[in-house]
């Protein structure tokens, strides 16, 4: 079945908004595990004391938190589709004591914000999921001032993610998986080497340059990947939910006899491997 580009937003915010309870309680592990990307994008983003940075589909709050922490004299406008996301982003930054934030529900395809209003323009993963790169990707530019840098991550080469493909390829074994990878808003649509490049360069962005960051997901047994991965990630929840009760329990014992393969010095180390890029505005 196929479905029309403009029900995907829609769709993303309600299954953000029922997820945002997952992403919380396991706050603490997604900040350990996602900082190396988080670190890399804001790295290439080369702040200042007093940058004006829009954080785009900012989640339950990252990079924009931590960029935050780096701009005492600037500020920090985080935004994304789900509100319920953004709500967890809004408590932590209060926890943290964070007065140089703002919180802003909004489609990235349009961002209400002026043109030329930021330094810096900052997406961890936001990119995996936009219904339209292209226009996400011009309403960055648009909205960024001339010489401002705009740096994203988007995960890499599926070899390179047995955090994710681990379980992704035994459900595609014993589901249908929701539509082809490379086309519809998924994990990997971004994976292929130079495809952000290029889309950053048609953007008309300049001084675009890609690499590649790798960490390990660290997890002390099956049981708690598991726990995690059906909490946050929403491609696994909805393959899941489209299989029977057998199935489902099939898709749990491969997942966790493969998971022996990755067991090292006590605990599972999953690779897993993001694209950062970036590039100027002219
Ligand atoms: C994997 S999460 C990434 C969150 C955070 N940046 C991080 O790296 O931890 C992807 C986020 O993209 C948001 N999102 C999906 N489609 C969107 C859209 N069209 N516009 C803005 N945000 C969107 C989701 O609500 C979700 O919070």
């Amino acid at each position: 079945m196929s479905v029309a580009a403009d029900s995907i937003p829609d769709r993303q915010r309600i299954i953000w908004d029922q997820f945002a309870a997952g992403w919380k309680k396991w706050d603490a592990e997604l900040l350990d595990w996602r900082a190396p990307f988080g670190d890399a994008v804001i790295q290439d983003a080369r702040l200042h004391p007093d940058s004006i940075v829009l954080d785009v589909a900012s989640g339950t709050g990252e990079p924009g938190l931590t960029a935050a922490a780096l701009v005492p004299d600037g500020e920090v406008v985080l935004t994304d589709i789900s509100a319920g996301m953004l709500h967890v982003a809004e408590e932590k930054a209060s926890t943290r004591g964070l007065a140089n934030v703002s919180f802003t529900a909004c489609d990235a395809a349009e961002l209400p914000f002026d043109d030329a209003t930021f330094d810096a323009v900052l997406c961890r993963f936001g990119f995996n999921y936009f219904p339209d790169i292209r226009s996400a990707v011009r309403e960055m530019v648009r909205t960024a001032k001339p010489g401002a840098r705009i740096s994203a991550a988007v995960w890499g080469r599926t070899a390179e993610n047995p955090w994710a493909t681990l379980v992704l390829g035994t459900l595609a074994q014993h589901t249908e998986l929701p539509h082809p990878p490379g086309v519809m808003p998924g994990l990997f649509r971004c994976s292929t080497p130079g495809f952000m490049t290029r889309l950053f360069r048609d953007a008309g962005l300049v001084d675009v340059a890609e690499r590649k960051v790798s960490t390990d997901l660290v997890h002390d047994s099956p049981e708690s990947y598991w726990e995690f991965i059906t909490d946050i990630a929403i491609t696994v929840a909805t393959g899941l939910a489209k299989a029977d009760k057998e199935a489902r329990s099939l898709i749990r014992s491969d997942v966790f006899q493969l998971l022996g393969r990755y067991e090292h010095q006590g605990a599972l180390r999953l690779r897993s491997t993001a694209t950062i890029v970036a590039g100027t505005r002219a």
